[in-house]
């Protein structure tokens, strides 16, 4: 196991009803002007939006409002929500809403503290400090609700790139699972695949001896492969879309990531396709995973072979341990299927004759120099054979 620091202040509020109480950690960690920030449409349909500004009027808490924050979220918005924090005197944002909401409120935060462009975080410039974030939960999918990242699409070029730090972890997150109820079964299925990529790609390491986190991951995708399946058949199931809620925070904020290499390559390349196609960054997943893994397999036998064996039931095979690893590949790919995603350029919306396209964006666009680097190293002629095995 590596050295590591470890640093995850979110101080997370679950179950139901709980967003009742947005006012009052808004006041806990210091907020006195709020902008509350939201995507297109779903709080408000649902009453949520109304809920949370009862709340916060009850704390006696001000408060402006931004909302259409668009799946995959769009750099314009942001950069409309800088001038409107730092025109209202803004100290505290408020998420409501799902990853590209607080992705977009995170970037607004490091962005009003910043007299430059906020595009520079998302070419690598350290964050050094934000506004202070809160979020309410409505999917469970990307983690963001205790993640240091966000990631923006920039208009100009389509880029969806990343950035990462400290000061973005929110204060607080409220989950209560109850209001993931509404979700279409598409971005139910969409947010399972997204949790067990965040754990595949942490899984997929290079350092020896992390069995504490390896049995941490295996049990989160336990719980998926339990879980899922039960809230696609039964959507109004509150223990299940609990379980499914907390171990998609758990998934992403490290908390299994610690002192272990990463890998990371399955999220890249799939960007790309959320940013050139607009879908689900969990559908773009279900494609990208079962490829990227298939490609990566001959790197680490029994890395594959062990989830193969500890998670999806399969028959180690101590002769042939790449056909152990195979089925488990497969197995996922199948689950996959089974809860609703796409298994190929086709059913996502991709074309292949638009791989030049990702393959240069990929590798060369934003400033990369052409190489990848995750569990293996990746250059544009892997990154091509890959976006092929999709098709
Ligand atoms: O915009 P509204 O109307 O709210 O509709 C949303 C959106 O269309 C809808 N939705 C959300 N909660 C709902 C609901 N509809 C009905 N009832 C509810 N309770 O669902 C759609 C998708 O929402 P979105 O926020 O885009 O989903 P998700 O949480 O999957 O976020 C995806 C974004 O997060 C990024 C992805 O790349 C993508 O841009 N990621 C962020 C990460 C991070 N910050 O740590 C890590 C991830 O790996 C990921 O890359
Ligand atoms: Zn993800």
């Amino acid at each position: 196991m590596n050295n590591f620091e470890y640093y995850a202040p979110t101080c997370f509020v679950f179950g139901k009803e709980t967003e009742d109480l947005a006012g009052k950690y808004v006041k806990k960690f210091g907020g006195t002007k709020v902008l509350i920030h939201y995507g297109g449409g779903s709080v408000v349909r649902s009453g949520l939006l109304d809920r949370v500004k009862k709340s916060l009027g009850a704390e006696g808490i001000a408060y402006t409002e931004l909302g259409g924050v668009k799946p995959n979220p769009r750099s314009g918005l942001v950069y409309e929500g800088i001038d409107l924090c730092k025109k209202e005197n803004v100290d505290f944002i408020l998420a409501v809403g799902g990853g590209s909401v607080i992705d977009s409120s995170k970037a607004i935060a490091a962005g009003v503290l910043y007299d430059g462009d906020f595009w520079d975080f998302y070419k690598g410039k350290a964050i050094e400090k934000a506004l202070p974030i809160g979020t309410v939960l409505t999917i469970a999918a990307a983690g963001s609700e205790g993640s240091p990242d966000s990631v923006i699409t920039k208009e100009e070029g389509m880029f969806k790139r990343g950035a990462s730090g400290d000061a973005l972890r929110p204060r607080f997150s409220i989950l209560n699972p109850a209001l993931t109820q509404t979700l279409p079964a598409y971005q139910t299925a969409a947010g399972i695949t997204d949790i067990m990529a965040h754990l595949y790609e942490r899984y997929l390491t290079n350092t020896d001896e992390v069995e504490v986190t390896d049995r941490m991951i295996e049990a989160l995708l336990l719980t998926m492969v339990h879980e899922g399946p039960r809230v696609i058949a039964d959507p109004n199931n509150y223990d299940a879309r609990a379980n499914i809620m907390w171990a998609g925070t758990m998934a992403h904020n490290n908390s299994c990531g610690v002192g272990r290499s990463q890998d990371w390559l399955s999220h890249d390349i799939e960007h790309e396709l959320s940013a050139m196609y607009d879908c689900a960054h969990g559908a773009g997943l279900a494609v990208t995973m079962p490829a990227v893994f298939t490609y990566e397999m001959s790197h680490n036998v029994m890395r594959f072979a062990q989830v193969a064996t500890r998670v999806w039931g399969c028959q180690m095979d101590f002769a042939h341990p790449e056909v152990t690893a195979k089925a488990g590949i497969e197995a996922f790919r199948r689950f996959l299927i089974s809860i609703g995603m796409p298994k190929n350029f086709e059913e996502l919306g991709a074309k292949k004759e638009d791989i030049p396209a990702l393959v240069q964006s990929l590798c060369r666009g934003n400033g990369r120099n052409g190489t990848l680097y995750g569990f293996v190293t990746l250059n544009e002629d892997d990154c091509t054979k890959i976006y092929e095995m999709m098709v």
